[in-house]
């Protein structure tokens, strides 16, 4: 049995449409219920539905075989795994927002506020810029509305969220879509499993234009 993370809400949605028209379906996953461990022996496969952010957790340590997790969560915690395939469902972008008409005081710290704090150290020490970083766990766009932060580094995706709390993108530094991951252990000793896997994911990514 193939152990496959998968991520709740809309991605693992996109995700398991996917892998079910290759022939990894599940058809259990669709019973509307608060089970987390779904299987069909038939096709060797056993999905596990988990938080997006606690994918590469659990293929890290191999509760999963192999996941789908966003590009973001994989810069952000470093996970020690191998990163197979760009699926291109998912797709945002990291951004630095801030409130309409803000204008930036370069001579003291600049306030981030972000759930993304090793990416957004990244990219401010690549600029040589002092900051203080407001580590939130969600609702990141409140921080500069109520003066928390001068600005946010999040993930914006429609731009409706930055738009509706009158917003605006300052930057726009690193594209984010879905990859497919894979444990170390299991990529060895489940390789061809795993790699017939890449391969039919690869062809329909292709087949239908994502
Ligand atoms: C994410 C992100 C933004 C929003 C961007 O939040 O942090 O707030 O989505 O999407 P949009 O550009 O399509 O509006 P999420 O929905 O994960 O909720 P959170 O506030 O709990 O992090």
């Amino acid at each position: 049995m193939l152990n496959i993370a998968l991520p709740k809400g809309r991605l693992g949605d996109q995700v398991y449409e996917l892998l079910s028209s290759i022939g990894y379906d599940c058809k259990s996953i669709y019973e509307q219920n608060r089970k987390l461990i779904f299987e069909n022996p038939k096709n060797n496969v056993r999905y596990l539905l988990v938080k997006p952010s606690d994918v590469a957790i659990y293929v890290e340590h191999h509760a999963a075989d192999v996941g789908i997790v966003g590009r973001d969560i994989l810069l952000e915690n470093r996970p020690d795994v191998y990163e197979l395939l760009d699926l291109g469902l998912g797709k945002c972008r990291m951004c630095v927002a801030a409130r309409s008409g803000y204008i930036e005081d370069k001579d003291r710290p600049l306030r981030v506020a972000t759930k993304f704090v090793n990416i957004a150290k990244q990219y401010y020490a690549d600029q040589n810029r002092d900051i203080d970083i407001i580590k939130l766990n969600g609702s990141i766009e409140l921080a500069p509305i109520l003066g928390l932060s001068d600005v946010i580094v999040d993930i914006v995706e429609s731009g409706n969220t930055i738009r509706e709390n009158d917003l605006r993108v300052i930057e726009e530094f690193l594209p984010i879509s879905a990859r497919f991951i894979a444990n170390k252990t299991s990529f060895k000793f489940q390789n061809q499993i795993i790699r017939e896997m890449v391969e039919k994911l690869t062809d329909a990514v292709k087949e239908q234009n994502i």
